[in-house]
């Protein structure tokens, strides 16, 4: 039997067992922020822990300012909706939580992680009787990929897992077991990652990340938001992109149905995310997209999403 200073005891020589550098961490539970990672911790009975109903997004924080973040709190309400989870309190109140806990956080880039979940108080499939909503924001570093990423582009494979049916793909619910499973599967085969193909042939998304492509005439192509995340970085490059048709690098920007063969033929397939931000992708199954080498358009767009971050319109100052 152990006493609760035991338990802090052990909460704490698992974090030393392996350190983690999560920074601050907000939880609606315990009424305010910790910063010592053994204290970031969420009851067992929570609905989100034992039946995945629970839901979250992530943004990014660069140069001690939030990006995008009106964007990334909409999805979440859509997430929040669709889940038939209860808002713990306003928007403008989970929206001062999250800059106050990165303010608490002090870190200045890296990613801020917020979840919903309908609360603790029994194991049943129904939420609890009385359960409140649990709220929890979690500053982090960020997902770091390979430097090989950028310079010599991406692998992918076609995954073997089913994509997951619209109305749940469109949610970012905390049900991310096949995007777990497809990242494994395509690591063991020796790829970076996977891409899910939907029943009818079109392309999907990948684990954490849009796909797009540049199709021979130079067109943007994005798979339509139907059956996969609305990606808040592709859908800020879609706009971003009207650049590109500017100064004639791109004839034009699509977002519709591509099939796999119509991937295939592309002159650059291209990985789109909050943490990956711009990536080619060089190789796919056993096809070589475009040169083999990530192109001029993942270049450009990177760049424009770079600009964006740090001196676009959609930055939340935060006071440290
Ligand atoms: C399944 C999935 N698709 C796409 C994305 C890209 O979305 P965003 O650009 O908002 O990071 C993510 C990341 O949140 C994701 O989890």
């Amino acid at each position: 039997m152990l006493s609760a200073n035991d338990v802090i005891d052990q909460l704490q020589a698992l974090r030393s067992k392996q350190p983690v550098k999560y920074t601050a961490f907000y939880s609606s539970q315990l009424g305010g922020i910790v910063t010592d990672p053994a204290l970031m911790v969420i009851p067992f009975d929570d609905h989100m822990v034992h039946r995945g109903h629970g839901i979250f997004d992530t943004a990014g924080i660069v140069d001690g300012k939030i990006y995008d973040l009106e964007a990334h709190l909409d999805r979440f309400l859509r997430s929040a909706q669709r889940s038939k989870l209860k808002l713990p309190g306003s928007l403008e109140q989970m929206r001062d939580i999250i800059v106050r806990t990165t303010a608490a956080s002090g870190r200045r880039d890296g990613s801020i992680r917020y979840w919903l979940s309908s609360g603790p108080g029994s194991l049943d499939l129904m939420p609890a009787a009385g359960a409140e909503p649990g709220f929890f924001v979690m500053i982090f570093p960020g997902l770091v990929y390979p430097e090989t990423f950028r310079t010599q582009g991406v692998r992918v494979m076609t995954t073997t897992y089913p994509i997951k049916p619209p109305l749940y793909a469109i949610t970012k619910t905390t049900n991310y077991l096949p995007n777990v499973l497809m990242q494994m599967e395509a690591k063991e085969a020796g790829f970076d990652n996977g891409v899910f193909i939907d029943h009818d042939g079109h392309v999907g998304e990948s684990s954490n990340m849009n796909v797009a492509f540049v199709s021979k005439d130079d067109v943007l192509m994005h798979p339509k938001f139907d059956h996969i995340l609305s990606g808040c970085t592709s859908l800020r490059l879609i706009e971003l992109a009207q650049k590109l048709v500017a100064h004639g690098l791109l004839k034009d920007v699509a977002v519709a149905h591509v099939t796999r063969d119509a991937a295939l033929a592309a002159k650059e397939m291209l990985l789109i995310g909050s943490s990956v931000r711009v990536a080619g992708i060089v190789r796919w199954d056993a096809h070589t997209i475009g040169s083999g080498k990530p192109g001029p358009v993942a270049a450009a767009l990177l760049q424009l999403l770079e600009e964006d971050m740090r001196s676009g319109d959609r930055l939340t100052d935060v006071p440290y």
